[in-house]
């Protein structure tokens, strides 16, 4: 088998409603709930190719699952973005890698007027009870819970003096912990709570100037937020001066000036208790942060340089030999008193969507961390369980099978951390289909497998809904 991966970048047209999945094994009793994952479903706009992985229409992979009992419901998100490009064939609004369609002198309309993406293609968050497909944007796409289909619109920025929120956010018992950054000339970041059905709260807001990192999540201890400064970000000034001839995030992508720092920030009152120093970094996923001995342990996917981010166009990831960005999965401490980070590999990349039992031990001291990880091609090939601190490592994999994100689901009667189960979508290259495994979260064996219709694009991020208590945000 050759460049098995290229089937997980390619499109899928096709939506398949409530589908029930042949079965093979034995998904657990106590299995009750959705599991919703959000990616790309299709590469191109008219008669182009988007440039970038992060450019991909948005699509829906939905799961109801209640023990062996499995229905399988697809939906590409019915966004403006979507609607503008199946119906007239052109980039509504720049996407990071893709100039909008159109004339300069329109794109230089469009970046003055402020008008953003809403084509939702990295997560699913759950707010005030309803259920969001969510990107850096201002707009969040309101999804049914149960046909997946896009039933409206809501503006994540109302109440915060910002032009986008981050499709990475927290929730804890409801409330919402989230980061709105304002791009330009005076770029700044927000750091907000949200109660249910409440606006927003702006807690802190950390200034960049004209050249601000690039973040796409933060961590949570107990008492604190930590949002990075990582070497690499969009130069504005830059941007703007060349948007009317077709530049776009992606290429105004630089390293910056500046020092990269972690900032740590308190939850309850927002002042800043330390920004600590490193060395160049740039981080995309956290898997988990806490408190110990006056440090922070943060545990997050490392790069070191700006490959992280050129490096996932799709030209390069569907390339018979494609440059994949490494990230290392790393420790790192932070001294609260002073003093630079100090960091320790943990698991050599290259690896991503670290995870963890997020309900029980987010923001606190933990065990176990989930990744999957590359060892050939562009997309993932095995699932790894670590134990950040020791060198247990376990590894689970199949031939020709690239997995997605391993998302955690605990065992409601279990007693450890790692007792659950991991659900990973995956594709199944031989057999030209995708495939949610489902994984002993203890053991890293597979207790069952139910197969899909058809073959999807490599998705980015789920979340799994218990269906008695849907509020209990599984990442
Ligand atoms: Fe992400």
């Amino acid at each position: 088998m050759r460049n098995t991966w290229k089937q997980g970048l390619e499109s899928q047209h096709e939506e398949v409603s409530d589908e029930r999945l042949p079965v093979e094994g034995s998904f657990p009793s106590w299995l009750d709930g959705t599991l919703v994952v959000n990616g790309p479903g299709v590469f191109e706009v008219g008669d182009r190719t988007v440039n970038h992985w992060f450019d991909a229409l948005a699509m829906l992979r939905g799961f109801r699952i209640r023990g062996d009992a499995i229905r399988y419901t697809n939906r590409l998100v019915r966004s403006e973005d979507f609607r503008v490009a199946s119906r007239e064939g052109r980039v509504r609004r720049a996407l990071p890698g893709t100039p909008a369609s159109g004339s300069a002198l329109r794109r230089l309309y469009l970046s003055l007027a402020g008008g953003f993406q809403d084509n939702p293609s990295i997560g699913v968050v759950r707010l005030d009870d309803s259920m969001y497909a969510v990107t850096e944007s201002p707009i969040g796409i309101e999804i049914d819970p149960h046909t997946f289909h896009t039933v409206g619109r809501r503006d994540l920025t109302a109440g915060l003096d910002a032009d986008a929120t981050l499709g990475h956010t927290h929730v804890e018992e409801g409330v919402q912990w989230g980061l709105a950054p304002s791009f330009g000339r005076k770029s700044a970041y927000t750091l907000f709570r949200r109660e249910p059905n409440e606006p927003p709260e702006a807690l802190t807001r950390l200034r960049f100037g004209s050249h601000p990192p690039y973040v796409h999540a933060f961590a949570l201890t107990e008492r604190y937020a930590v949002v990075p400064e990582g070497s690499f970000g969009v130069d504005f000034g830059d941007l703007l001066r060349g948007v009317p001839w077709g530049r776009t995030f992606l290429d105004a992508f630089e390293r910056r000036e500046a020092t990269p720092r972690f900032h740590v920030i308190d939850r309850e009152t927002g002042a800043r208790t330390a920004a600590v120093p490193t060395e160049p970094f740039f981080v995309y996923h956290f898997a988990n942060a806490f408190e110990a001995d006056g440090t922070i342990v943060l545990d997050c996917v490392v790069y070191g340089d700006l490959g992280a981010i050129t490096g996932l166009t799709v030209e390069n990831l569907r390339s018979d030999d494609p440059d994949v960005p490494r990230g290392d999965f790393v420790r790192y401490r932070l001294p609260l008193s002073g003093g630079r980070a100090e960091r320790e590999t943990v698991y050599p990349g290259p690896a991503e969507f670290p995870t963890i039992n997020y309900a029980a031990v987010n923001g606190r001291r933990y065990e176990y961390a989930y990744l999957a990880s590359i060892d050939r091609g562009s997309l993932p090939t095995a699932i790894a369980k670590v134990r950040p601190g020791t060198t247990e490592t376990r590894r689970w994999s199949r031939f020709g099978v690239h997995p997605g994100e391993p998302l955690f689901v605990p065992d409601p009667n279990g007693d450890a951390e790692d007792d659950g189960v991991l659900l990973s979508l995956a594709l199944d290259s031989r057999a030209e289909r995708s495939v949610l495994f489902c994984l002993d979260a203890a053991t890293l064996t597979e207790r069952a497998r139910a197969v899909l219709p058809h073959r999807l694009p490599a998705g980015f991020h789920g979340q799994f809904y218990d269906a008695d208590d849907p509020q209990r945000l599984m990442q």
